[in-house]
C-alpha cells in the first residue's frame, strides 16, 4: 500500500480507501452476509487499507465497527457522514450532533476521524457552513471528532458549485468529490484550490455502474454520440474503451483497471474511494490503484473525447430511499 498525508489534516491515509456505501455497501447491497462484510474489511486491512468511509444512511456503520473492533484505534481512519434533511430547519445543528452521537455508538468508537456532512447541495451550503459546522466544531472540542468534511451530491451538483465554495472557506479539513474518466471537470473546478488550501480530497464514483457494466457504458456512449457529445465511433464500437486495454506496454488490463488508475494519479486526489462486496474485486481494485498512471497517449485521448462531458455516470442506487442514494 502507499500512504499520503490527507491535505492539512496531518492524517496518514492509504491511497485506496474502502467505501462502505454505493451499490455494494460492503456486499450487504448485493446479497452478502454480515460475516462476509467483516471478512472483506479484514482483507482490506491485510492489504494495508487504513481508511474506511461509511455514513449513517448506508446501514454499514455497525458492521464496520464490529470488523474494526480488534484493531488498534490509531491504526485506522474512520470517516462517516450525517445526512441533514432539508426540512430540519432550525434544528439542523441538533440533528447533526445527534447523528454524530449515534455514529459513535454504531461504530463502537470514542471519536470519528473525519465527520462529514453528506451530500450537501449548493442551496444547503450556507446552512452547513454557518450553522451546522460551528455546532460540530464544539463537539470536536469535546474530542468526538478530529476533522470536519463535506461531500457533494454528485448528480445534483455536476458543476461542483458547493465544493467550489467549500474549498475556500477554511471550515472543512476534507471534501469528497465526484471524478472519473467521463466526468473530469473537478480538474479545473475543485482540485487546484483544494491543493492550494491544503484541503484533503476523497474521490468517489471512479467506477460505479458506468465502468463496471459494459452494457451501461455502450448505451451511454450511444446516447452521447446521438447528441453529438462524443465522436460517432464511440457510439458504434462494441467495446468503446477497448483502446485503453493493452497490458503489454503499460496500458490497462480492463476498463475498471483503467478507471481506478485514471483517478488515482490525478493531481489533487488524495484517496481513491472504491466500493465492492467481492473479495476478488477488492484485490484487483487495490492492485489497479497501486499501478502507474495510464500511458500518456491514453490520458490524452480520454481528455480529448471526454474532457468536456459533465455529470455522466453519477446515477444513484435505485434500491435505496432517495435520501440515502449516495
Ligand atoms: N455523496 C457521497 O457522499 C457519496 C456518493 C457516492 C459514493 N460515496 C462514497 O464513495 C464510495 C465509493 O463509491 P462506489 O461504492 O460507487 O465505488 P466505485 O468504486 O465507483 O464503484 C463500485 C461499483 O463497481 C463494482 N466493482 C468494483 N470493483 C470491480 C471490479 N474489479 N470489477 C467489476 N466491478 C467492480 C462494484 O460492484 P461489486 O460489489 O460487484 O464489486 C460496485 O458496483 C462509496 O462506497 C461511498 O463510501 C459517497
Amino acid at each position: 500500500m502507499e500512504y499520503r498525508t490527507l491535505g492539512g489534516t496531518g492524517i496518514r491515509v492509504s491511497v485506496a480507501g474502502l467505501g462502505c456505501g454505493g451499490f455494494s455497501r460492503l456486499g450487504l447491497g448485493t446479497g452478502k452476509s454480515e460475516a462476509d462484510a467483516i471478512e472483506l474489511v479484514h482483507e482490506a486491512l491485510d492489504l494495508g487499507i487504513n481508511l474506511f468511509d461509511t455514513a449513517a444512511v448506508y446501514g454499514t456503520e455497525a458492521v464496520l465497527g464490529r470488523a474494526l473492533a480488534g484493531v488498534p484505534r490509531d491504526r485506522i481512519v474512520i470517516a462517516t457522514k450525517a445526512w441533514i434533511p432539508r426540512g430540519a430547519g432550525a434544528s439542523a445543528a441538533e440533528v447533526a450532533v445527534a447523528s454524530l452521537d449515534r455514529s459513535l455508538g454504531e461504530l463502537g468508537t470514542d471519536y470519528i476521524d473525519i465527520f462529514q456532512l453528506h451530500g450537501v447541495s449548493p442551496g444547503a451550503y450556507e446552512r452547513a457552513s454557518a450553522v451546522i459546522a460551528p455546532a460540530l466544531a464544539r463537539e470536536r472540542e469535546k474530542g468526538k471528532l478530529r476533522h470536519l468534511g463535506v461531500t457533494e451530491t454528485g448528480a445534483g451538483d455536476p458543476q461542483h458549485e458547493m465544493l467550489a465554495r467549500a474549498v475556500e472557506d477554511g471550515v472543512w479539513g476534507t471534501i469528497m468529490v465526484a471524478f472519473h474518466m467521463m466526468h473530469q471537470n473537478a480538474r479545473e473546478r475543485v482540485f487546484p484550490r483544494a491543493i492550494a488550501n491544503r484541503v484533503g480530497t476523497l474521490s468517489m464514483f471512479a467506477v460505479r455502474n458506468i465502468f463496471s457494466q459494459p452494457r451501461r457504458l455502450r448505451v451511454e456512449l450511444q446516447r452521447l454520440a446521438a447528441h453529438g457529445e462524443v465522436a460517432q465511433w464511440l457510439g458504434q464500437a462494441p467495446n468503446p474503451l477497448g483502446f485503453l486495454i493493452h497490458e503489454a506496454d503499460g496500458g490497462a488490463t480492463s476498463v475498471v483497471d483503467a478507471a481506478y488508475r485514471f483517478v488515482r494519479h490525478e493531481p489533487g486526489v488524495d484517496v481513491v474511494l472504491f466500493g465492492t462486496g467481492n473479495p476478488a474485486h477488492l484485490r484487483a481494485d487495490v492492485a489497479s490503484i497501486l499501478k502507474p498512471p495510464l500511458p500518456e497517449t491514453d490520458r490524452r485521448i480520454l481528455k480529448k473525447h471526454f474532457g468536456r462531458l459533465v455529470g455522466i455516470g453519477l446515477d444513484p442506487p435505485t434500491d435505496m430511499p432517495s435520501f440515502a442514494r449516495h
